[in-house]
């Protein structure tokens, strides 16, 4: 099994890769990283390495050409990397951080490797319960603007643009299952788990996470149900579903709709769409 993981130099991503391997794949690393991921490949006794910022699209262009030339056929593709962005910051292309990471990068990552993909692959998303919280995709305010005003930023709006960055990766998802039923597509919750996520907006927020890292659960177990939908034969008939705890579960009525789906689909096709 060939098994391409994107953030697996950290957290839930790095336990899911440490499982794989010693359960016999041979791994892709896409990492920001090459130290780390060296670093990660030399552990687990040898991997592929290829060096991507994944908020910059034409980093995941080049990054991919690399994949296609040097790696085999892929048989999971696994979109993990995400991060929350406690301020409004935007990509080399213009677009905002959470999302570009979060949603953009799985769009174009898995279009762009589309005949790179064994038959029957599978595409697998960490996603998050937050997206619940999301009620709607505000496509009418695609840089998340309304998130971080000063007024937001003291009630959650950071992790709100979260949320419906991971509702638009679970609707990513089911879209991707409709229109290539040639491969099978999943995504996941992984519970709350200690790892780096949100440690990169500033003191406080790394001091909370700290607090809380008892609370949580370990990479380890946040990786059990990547580790599952990479490996189980449970899975293989399903496609474009939702999982928690190694189990099959109904993500929010949004994240089911398939009007909006289409329609995130185009969007990303335009947010992606090389200039003429
Ligand atoms: N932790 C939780 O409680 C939780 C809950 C629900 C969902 N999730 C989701 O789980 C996934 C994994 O997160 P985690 O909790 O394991 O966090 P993490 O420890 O911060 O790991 C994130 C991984 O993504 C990589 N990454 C971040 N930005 C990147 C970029 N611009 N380009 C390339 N790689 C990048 C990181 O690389 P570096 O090693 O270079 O930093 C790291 O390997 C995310 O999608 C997150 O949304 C987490």
């Amino acid at each position: 099994m060939y098994a391409l993981v994107t953030g697996g130099t950290n957290g839930i991503g790095l336990a899911g890769v440490r499982e794989l391997a010693k359960r016999g794949a041979r791994v892709g690393l896409v990492a920001r990283s090459r130290a780390k991921a060296g670093a990660v490949a030399q552990e687990i006794g040898g991997a592929d390495v290829f060096e991507a910022d994944l908020t910059s699209q034409a980093s995941i262009r080049a990054m991919t050409v690399e994949v296609a030339e040097r790696a085999p056929v892929i048989d999971v593709l696994v979109n993990n990397a995400g991060a929350m962005y406690g301020s409004h910051q935007v990509s080399s292309e213009g677009i905002e951080l959470t999302w570009a990471l979060n949603v953009v990068a799985p769009y174009l990552i898995t279009t762009l490797l589309a005949d790179r993909l064994a038959p029957g692959a599978r595409v697998i998303g960490t996603a998050s319960d937050e997206h619940a919280k999301a009620q709607r995709i505000n496509f009418d305010d695609l840089s998340g603007t309304q998130y971080f005003s000063a007024s937001k930023k003291l009630t959650g709006g950071a992790l709100r643009r979260y949320g419906e960055t991971e509702l638009a990766l679970i609707l990513l998802s089911s879209e991707l299952a409709r229109r290539m039923p040639q491969i099978h597509t999943y995504t996941f919750e992984p519970g709350f788990v200690a790892t780096g996520f949100n440690t990169n907006n500033g003191r406080l927020m790394r001091l909370m996470m700290a607090m809380a890292k008892p609370f949580a659960r370990t990479p380890e177990q946040g990786a059990e149900t990547l580790v599952w939908l990479a490996t189980s034969p449970d899975v293989a008939g399903e496609t474009g579903l939702y999982y928690a705890r190694e189990r099959r579960t109904d993500p929010s009525a949004a994240a089911q709709d398939p009007q909006t789906a289409a329609r995130l689909w185009e969007t990303l096709e335009e947010q992606t769409a090389l200039p003429k």
